[in-house]
């Protein structure tokens, strides 16, 4: 039976429109999805929409038709967004859907039960963009003395109401420990650190309900509180399974690595785990919190007017061109600064010059010399060092890769298949087959032939989790059915030359 593989990118908040921020860590997540399910294993991908919460209920003008109106318009504009990006996630929950409110309930009745929720009073500072509690020690205070939340900078409100409370102080030992004896549970490295030194300067009690508006899913046998919308969210990681006992709970619990960006660490290495040791549910294996990405320097944000599309910029470029950009410009877990410039740049560079060439160059040469059929090399394969390294280079990556998909270095992935492909526009400048037509050297002028549509069979293997459409349109190219594999046949085939994979883009 296949190894399963259950990976998740947080739910988004549906007041926003999916931006490329949002979209990084859909697509990051999705690429980790097909190179899973082409090693073999049976991939549960789950994203979603977080719909509840305080700030949706005032975006909709605190009321509840309009907030279910909006919300409803809002998670159609994700689920297309998704769609558009070929985002292959097998599962999409949403937290105003009966099999995640029943959960959530019976999640919150069970701690109660135990003792690990129980009422109080909360008295304290809320920030509405972040939905996140503050104590005034934590906040930071501009110059007129207003208390801003220390994530965003935006002023909280203060609160003072009737709540239940999670017992979270109680297992800060036993994460700090958790965490201690499993030095890759959260990654990277950096984000590992900002939690533990949080967990050591203690953990308090945690409200989990509201009773200022109704919008949120209620707490059983006391309706005037709503549960608090992280309490909601978190759970949809096994709600969406079917917990407790559904078969693909069963199956694929628990998370093999749950994506997000590094704003949001905190909620899952702390919040989420303590949930799940208070139910006794066994823990993710990996937390992983990437960068930021930024424009001109700037958070994104609908005021600043600076949001950049991604459906926009795939419509423009083309989708595969925004997929490789957004996981080869900066490594997974740094931040990233977004400039048209530097897309283009990296467009016409990587996309147009080493890949779209290598591909139009190869065929050509195929059709001219070859009529179009790629030859055997019969006793001339791997006939010289430059050969050789293409065949075993193939090796290596695939070996290479193993290791840095596990480690989620995207960009590391990238840089390696990169420099295969310079390795073959190399081959081809040194072997320089024109001469050898010229001089009617047809045999070797064959072998050149088989090792560069050998190289860009591998090439469209090695980018299919990255770029499936490229991927697809290169084994096509090739003469190949089906869809890229590790080994198949080339020898014999008959090429079909289509039009170039990235154009070159001009800038005036
Ligand atoms: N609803 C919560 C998550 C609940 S998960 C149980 C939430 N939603 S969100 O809509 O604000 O999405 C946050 C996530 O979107 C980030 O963690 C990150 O994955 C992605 N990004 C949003 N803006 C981003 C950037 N500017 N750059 C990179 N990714 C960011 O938080």
């Amino acid at each position: 039976m296949a190894e399963k593989f259950y990976l998740t990118t947080p739910i988004y908040y549906v007041n926003d429109v999916p931006h490329i921020g949002h979209a990084y860590t859909t697509i990051a997540a999705d690429v980790l999805a097909r190179y899973k399910r082409m090693m073999g294993f049976d991939v549960y991908f789950l994203t979603g929409t977080d719909e509840h919460g305080e700030k949706i209920w005032n975006a909709a003008g605190k009321n509840l038709d309009d907030t279910k109106k909006l919300v409803e318009e809002k998670v159609a504009g994700f689920i297309s967004a998704w769609k558009i990006l070929d985002i292959s996630n097998d599962d999409f929950i949403r937290t105003t859907e009966k099999r995640h409110e029943e959960v959530v309930q019976k999640v919150f009745h069970k701690l109660l039960e135990n003792g690990d929720v129980y009422l109080g009073e909360y008295e304290g500072w809320y920030c509405v963009p972040c939905e996140s509690f503050w104590s005034l020690s934590e906040l930071k205070e501009d110059p007129e003395g207003r208390k801003l939340c220390p994530d965003c900078g935006r002023e909280t409100e203060v609160l003072k109401e009737e709540s239940y409370f999670f017992k979270l102080s109680k297992y800060q030992d036993q994460l700090l420990a958790h965490i201690k004896a499993n030095p890759d549970f959260i990654q990277p490295e950096s984000r590992r650190n900002e939690i533990l030194k949080f967990i050591e300067q203690g953990l308090r009690d945690l409200s989990i309900t509201r009773t200022a508006f109704p919008w949120g899913i209620g707490v059983p046998d006391n309706p005037k509180h709503v549960i608090y919308v992280w309490f909601d969210a978190l759970i949809n990681y096994i709600s969406a399974l079917g917990w407790p006992d559904g078969e693909k709970f069963k199956k694929y619990w628990p998370a093999d690595v749950h994506i997000m960006g590094k704003e949001i660490v905190r909620f899952h290495a702390v919040t989420w785990l303590c949930m799940l040791m208070a139910l006794g549910v066994p823990l993710p294996k990996k937390v992983f919190g990437h960068g930021w990405w930024t424009v001109g320097g700037k958070k994104m944000s609908k005021s600043k007017g600076n949001v950049v599309d991604p459906l926009a910029l795939s419509k423009e470029f083309g989708l595969d061109a925004v997929r490789y950009f957004l996981l080869r410009e900066v490594p997974f877990g740094v931040d990233g600064d977004f400039s048209r410039n530097s897309f283009i740049k990296r467009y016409n560079s990587d996309l147009a010059n080493d890949l779209g060439n290598l591909l139009n160059r190869t065929l050509n040469m195929v059709e001219r010399y070859f009529n179009g059929v790629i030859p055997d090399p019969k006793n001339l394969l791997c006939f010289d060092e430059y050969s050789q390294r293409l065949v075993e280079g193939k090796k290596g990556i695939i070996k290479a890769q193993e290791r840095d998909f596990e480690e989620l270095s995207f960009s590391l992935i990238l840089i390696g298949i990169w420099s295969y492909i310079t390795l073959a526009n190399v081959y081809i400048e040194n072997q320089a087959p024109w001469k050898l037509a010229k001089f009617g050297e047809t045999d070797k002028l064959g072998a050149i032939m088989y090792h560069l549509c050998f190289a860009l069979s591998a090439i469209a293997y090695f980018v299919a989790p990255f770029m499936p459409e490229t991927s697809q349109k290169i084994w096509q190219q090739l003469g190949l059915t089906g869809s890229p594999s590790e080994n198949v046949d080339i020898i014999g085939v008959k090429v079909a030359k289509g039009d170039p994979l990235f154009p070159r883009i001009e800038v005036s």
